[in-house]
């Protein structure tokens, strides 16, 4: 499992952006053909995108492209610009069937075995932004092996759904619940809505501490100061980790004795307790301080 507890966007016309973000230790870097990018760039963009994916040095960030929608006609296009720069994910946006993603892995299929990379090995999430994607969720999860995770698309589900937008984000509670649920049924990391107000770090903390508590791995950022505190929420604290440890301890002593459940520090252990700690760990070490 790759960390993505932190997706930032870079729009892909702009060279000196996405200079800064491969210094940023960031999970994810998504170099953006889409909304990202002035109608009038896209053309340059794929340039600008697959000459920074072979020649910048990426660090630990993951090389994440986001297209545009199959509808535009562009999709096409803009992953065969880009994938002979080797991106290890793509972002579909506007995923609103499986048909869609079908025809991802058939293009995808193509490049590997032109690149002769391992098949199946780029991987693929998916932008859920609409009433329609929401509805046909289950069949989009099952969809493709490549398949890794699903954003949440807030402002265009929003705008799809006639929802009006609030601040507090009550009207999206359902469908952030449902992305995360369908996520944990079909083992894909669900990764939360963006917070447009960069300067407010107190409500982005608030925003991403409620995602983590609903499910979710991570949050798509937009700007440099939005990275540390989004990635400190979705890391595991270090008395989560401690106590995850010796829930398992706990739970292989009491394995060996024939027992089920157990007690811990006065309070009971039992299986779903000890899913949630391997969890924990889990995820503590797809963030790298847990070997
Ligand atoms: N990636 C990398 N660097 C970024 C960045 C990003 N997403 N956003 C800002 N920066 C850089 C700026 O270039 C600036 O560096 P500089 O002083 O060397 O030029 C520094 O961080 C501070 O930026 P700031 O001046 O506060 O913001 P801005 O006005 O330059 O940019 C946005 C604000 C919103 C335009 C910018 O953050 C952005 O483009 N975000 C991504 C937007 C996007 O892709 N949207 C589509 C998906 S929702
Ligand atoms: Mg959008």
């Amino acid at each position: 499992m790759k960390a993505r507890r932190a997706l930032l966007y870079v729009p892909g016309s702009d060279l000196h952006k996405i200079e800064k973000a491969v210094r940023l230790d960031v999970d994810g870097i998504i170099l953006d053909l889409e909304d990202g990018v002035s109608a009038n760039r896209k053309d340059e963009a794929r340039q600008i995108i697959a000459g920074a994916l072979t020649t910048l040095d990426f660090g630990r960030s993951e090389r994440i492209v986001r297209i545009n929608p199959f509808y535009t006609g562009r999709a096409e296009a803009d992953l065969a610009a880009v994938l002979p720069a080797g991106p290890e994910t793509i972002i579909v946006p506007k995923v609103d069937s499986p048909s869609i993603l079908h025809r991802v892995d058939e293009i995808l299929d193509q490049a590997e075995s032109t690149a002769r990379r391992a098949k199946n090995s780029i991987e693929v999430i998916a932008l859920i932004e609409s009433a329609k994607a929401f509805v046909e969720l289950k069949e989009i999860c099952q969809a493709s092996i490549r398949l890794k995770g699903l954003i949440l698309g807030a402002e265009d589900l929003t705008a799809d759904a006639g929802m009006t937008r609030t601040p507090v984000g009550t009207e999206l509670l359902y469908a952030r619940s449902m992305l995360a649920l369908y996520a944990a049924a079909y083992d894909l990391q669900a990764i939360d809505m963006v917070q447009t107000n960069f300067n407010d770090v107190e409500r982005l903390t608030a925003e991403a501490r409620q995602a983590a508590e609903l499910g979710y791995a991570g949050k798509q950022v937009i700007h440099p100061a939005q990275i540390a505190p989004v990635q400190k929420v979705f890391t595991p604290d270090e008395a989560a980790i401690e106590r995850a440890k010796r829930i398992i301890a706990g739970a292989e002593e009491a394995a060996a004795g024939g027992r089920g459940a157990f007690s811990l520090d006065g309070e009971m252990v039992d299986l779903p307790v000890i899913k949630r700690a391997q969890s924990i760990l889990t995820r503590a070490r797809a963030a790298g301080i847990l070997d």
